[in-house]
């Protein structure tokens, strides 16, 4: 059974037992900075298991990607050693967010793998945590499972957690036999780690919510979390053993071999690069680009680990993007973007692999020195610093070479070195810690401003510096909170509102509006009067304000849009800021913006503003709406139902979004774009205007262009012509001086020849001169050596009150006698300066102008006697 009926067939199981299927996350998980990648299929949906998030269905079911390289679940540097580990899979699941429980997650589970599945039983090995007597008697008494192929584990293998803090509980696992030909003992045996029996399924009684204390609060509901590597069981489908013979990977790894130019199918570093290409390609699609961070770092090293392993293979040159297409034949079905975003893939791969390739040729040099001149097995920190720092060889990768060769590395010692390096880095830099208070209250805000500017609200809490108050007095800077407001709290780049709280006579100047929760934070300042809470109240937000802000976020849409019609689907949202001003966008794509693509952007979107269609808003379901093919940003984290924007000719742009926006794109008016400009590895920057901002841009513009055109005396359309003249001119003049200057040297230099003392056969010529800068220097004194035959010139040039420019010049024949180096220096050193340079010709500086002559009379002294 191939891999994609084994995906197919178990969602329509659930499908069948009343579950909804939820499409594959990103693998950059959404609003959550504990966790660095989705690394199991439970992760979409942390919210729902800990209460903060309905959905309205209570049964799931998903074929989630994950990855498992960095942070609490990392596989990486079991990639390659054994048959079942990679550090991207998929993972099969089904969940229940307090619907079923154990009885029937595990009753699925059999029902599925031994009759839709056929899996013999007796291959089937269950564990369960150690005082799970009720999961224990199901599997027993229930489903009857022989009690001697069912163990009790504890925390280690039969509690499961997302990472240090989220959804947790205890566990049961199911394992497969692959039989008595592979090595290995069943799960709580000595040989449990290798590759005889695998755990297939892991099913997840969600019972807690764990705190960075480590401390377990019961969930609202148990509910239950399970989750079967696809690989794993496609292996078992497909009658092999290890997950690298199933399809895919054999596909992978014989198109690796092929670039490797490998023909032993077995190697490991094939089964590392199969494995590898897949994690880098699918963050990449998820917008994750190489960095010396987070997740872009992680996504660094794995990239560095397969090229290294096929710098292992003797591969030469890059190779490793090439496997881009190849996976996209694989894969590319249940993944279109693979496909869409081959180019884009290829591209940063390439890059990596080209960057690292500077390098990894000498870090290798200098770590196979290291290995040969070892006392004992482990190898230094200080050189698996200098790699990490010099060579850009992550840690985990020299541990991979470390181990091929049964060595170890120092990773204390590397912790040192780093922590070294830190400490000078911080005492160079300042830093500085924002703090953010939480107000004590509960509750939420009703948002009325889609349509309105303007409403009546009951003041539900206020605040001064963080802590909640009765009362806001005139002048007092504080916080209202209302039950409900017209007020726009910042959210998706859209800066807040501004405008007025009004009651009766008192007057709060709103000049921020965030949100905490569903609550929305109203900033500002008591103009007038006082307020109490509970007090009736007006909410006035300015139009105007609010109006060029709402044309900004409409037109950062259209930007959006027209980047991926003419840059490519691989461009996405990497951040977001619109405000009454100006738009800012930043995006993921790998070169700066031709102004010919820029031009082109900016004319698809006037086009757009001109078309003057009505800007729709509809409220859908997150899966109609993600089918509808709008632009959902990754990373982020939707509702069940969302509000889906859908702006200009034919579908322009489709995307989510909770902002304010333009009735119409002819509101906007027109855009402009500001700059391009590149922010970060990978991450481009667009600033742009609108409406009346980006009428004053133009009218700024031509104000400029009207000065520029007066100072030429000419006209608007003139100036242009004007300007370009007048460069080529000065350019022309430039030339002139140059050659001005070096005739006036050449002058200088017949004048000077005469000034030359013989010392035995030899002419010798020390002389000082205003103002010949560095190029004519080397040319006096080369035509001094020409003219003078036998002969050791020195000719230095004050340039100013501190700066002198020192030319030695030694005839070829006197080489093995004097230096030119060692003669510009005995001027150079004694009016603060150092060169070098050949043998016949050196250069140098020097900033003591008053030490000069008395240098160059010691010089000549030296010279004469070396010469003699
Ligand atoms: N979340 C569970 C796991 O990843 C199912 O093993």
């Amino acid at each position: 059974m191939k891999t994609s009926e084994i995906r197919r067939k178990f969602l329509d199981f659930f499908v069948q037992n009343e579950h909804q299927e939820v499409s594959s996350s990103s693998l950059v998980p959404g609003n959550d900075p504990t966790l660095l990648f989705t690394n199991a299929g439970m992760v979409p949906f942390k919210d729902v298991f800990l209460g903060d998030e309905q959905r309205n269905y209570t049964r799931a079911t998903s074929s989630q990607r994950c990855v498992r390289a960095g942070g609490k679940h990392n596989d990486l540097e079991n990639v390659g050693y054994t048959a079942r580990h990679h550090t991207f899979f998929e993972m099969l699941g089904n969940f229940s967010f307090g619907d079923y429980f154990k009885r029937e997650a595990i009753r699925f589970a059999w029902t599925f793998l031994t009759e839709e599945l056929n899996l013999p039983k007796e291959k089937l090995w269950i564990t369960v945590f150690l005082d799970d007597d009720e999961a224990a008697d199901i599997w027993i008494n229930e489903i009857g499972i022989d009690p001697a192929r069912l163990s009790r584990l504890g925390e280690k293998d039969n509690f499961w957690s997302m990472g240090d803090t989220g959804p947790c509980g205890p566990c049961s696992e199911i394992f497969y036999d692959h039989g008595e030909h592979v090595p290995g003992g069943p799960p709580g045996s000595e040989g449990e780690d290798l590759d005889r029996y695998i755990e297939i399924w892991n099913i997840v009684f969600m019972q807690f919510n764990q705190d960075a204390n480590g401390v377990r609060t019961p969930l609202p509901k148990p509910s239950v979390d399970t989750g079967m590597g696809v690989e794993r069981i496609a292996a078992i489908m497909q009658g092999v053993h290890s997950n690298y013979e199933i399809d895919i990977f054999q596909h992978l790894i014989k198109a690796a071999a092929t670039l490797c130019g490998s023909t032993d199918l077995e190697n490991k570093s094939l089964r590392v690069i199969a494995d590898h290409i897949r994690s880098c390609s699918f963050l990449i699609t998820d917008g994750v680009v190489p960095s010396n961070e987070g997740r872009g770092y992680v996504l660094r090293r794995i990239i560095r680990r397969a090229v290294r392993h096929g710098n292992k293979l003797g591969v030469q040159g890059a190779f490793f993007n090439q496997l881009v297409s190849a996976l996209g034949e694989v894969m590319g079905d249940a993944y279109p973007e693979l496909i869409e975003l081959k180019a884009h893939i290829e591209k940063v791969l390439l890059l990596e692999e080209e960057q690292f390739a500077k390098t990894l040729v000498n870090g290798m040099k200098i770590l196979e020195g290291a290995i040969e001149s070892l006392e004992g097995d482990i190898i230094d920190g200080e050189t698996v610093f200098k790699l990490y720092d010099t060579y850009g060889f992550p840690l985990d990768l020299t541990a991979d070479i470390a181990r091929e060769r049964d060595l170890n590395i120092d990773e204390a010692g590397f912790d040192v070195a780093m922590q070294k390096q830190k400490e000078t880095a911080k005492a160079a830099g300042k830093f500085s810690a924002v703090s953010s208070q939480k107000l004590d209250i509960a509750g939420a805000t009703e948002f009325t401003g889609y349509d309105g500017l303007s409403n009546q609200a009951l003041v539900t809490g206020l605040a001064v510096d963080g802590e909640l108050v009765e009362k806001l007095n005139e002048g007092q800077s504080g916080v209202i909170v209302l039950d409900q407001t017209a007020f726009y709290a910042e959210s998706g780049g859209q800066a807040g509102d501004k405008g007025q709280i009004i009651s009766k006579s008192s007057v709060f100047e709103v000049e921020d509006c965030i949100k905490q929760g569903e609550l929305h934070l109203h900033f500002g300042q008591v103009v007038s009067g006082e307020f109490n809470a509970s007090d009736r109240v007006n909410c006035n937000v300015y139009s105007s304000k609010r109006q060029a802000t709402a044309l900004h976020h409409s037109a950062t849409h259209l930007l959006h849009a027209a980047l991926r019609k003419v840059l490519g689907a691989h461009v996405q949202q990497k951040g977001s800021l619109v405000n009454e001003h100006r738009l800012r966008f930043d995006f993921s794509h790998l070169e700066a913006i031709t102004p010919e693509e820029l031009q082109k952007i900016e004319d698809m979107v006037n086009e757009q503003v001109l078309a003057n269609t009505e800007i729709s808003t509809q409220i859908m379901d997150i899966e109609a709406a993600k089918e509808s093919g709008a632009m959902a940003l990754f990373g982020e984290k939707y509702a069940d139902d969302v509000r889906v924007l859908n702006m200009g000719v034919n579908d322009f742009s489709v995307e989510l979004c909770g902002g304010i926006h333009a009735k119409r794109t002819g509101d906007i008016g027109l855009i402009s774009i500001i700059s391009e400009s590149g922010i970060a590895a990978g991450v481009r920057r667009l600033e742009a205007v609108a409406g009346k901002a980006a009428m004053k841009k133009v009218q700024r513009s031509e104000a400029d262009l009207s000065k520029i055109a007066s100072i030429f005396k000419a006209s608007n359309e003139e100036a242009l012509n004007k300007v370009e003249q007048s460069q080529a001119k000065q350019k022309q003049l430039e030339k002139e001086i140059e050659r001005l200057k070096s005739k006036l040297a050449s002058s200088a230099g017949s004048d000077m020849a005469s000034q030359a003392e013989k010392v035995g056969g030899v002419s010798i010529l020390l002389a000082k001169v205003e103002g010949i800068d560095s190029k004519a220097l080397r040319e006096l004194v080369d035509q001094l050596k020409n003219k003078l035959g036998k002969s050791c010139v020195v000719v230095a040039s004050v340039m100013a009150e501190d700066k002198i420019q020192i030319c030695a010049g030694v005839s070829k024949d006197l080489i093995g006698q004097v230096k030119a180096g060692e003669l510009v220096n005995q001027v150079a050193t004694k009016v603060g300066g150092k060169g070098g340079g050949k043998p016949d010709l050196a250069m140098a500086g020097g900033s003591n102008v008053e030490a000069l002559s008395n240098a160059l009379e010691d010089a000549k002294s030296w010279l004469v006697q070396t010469l003699s």
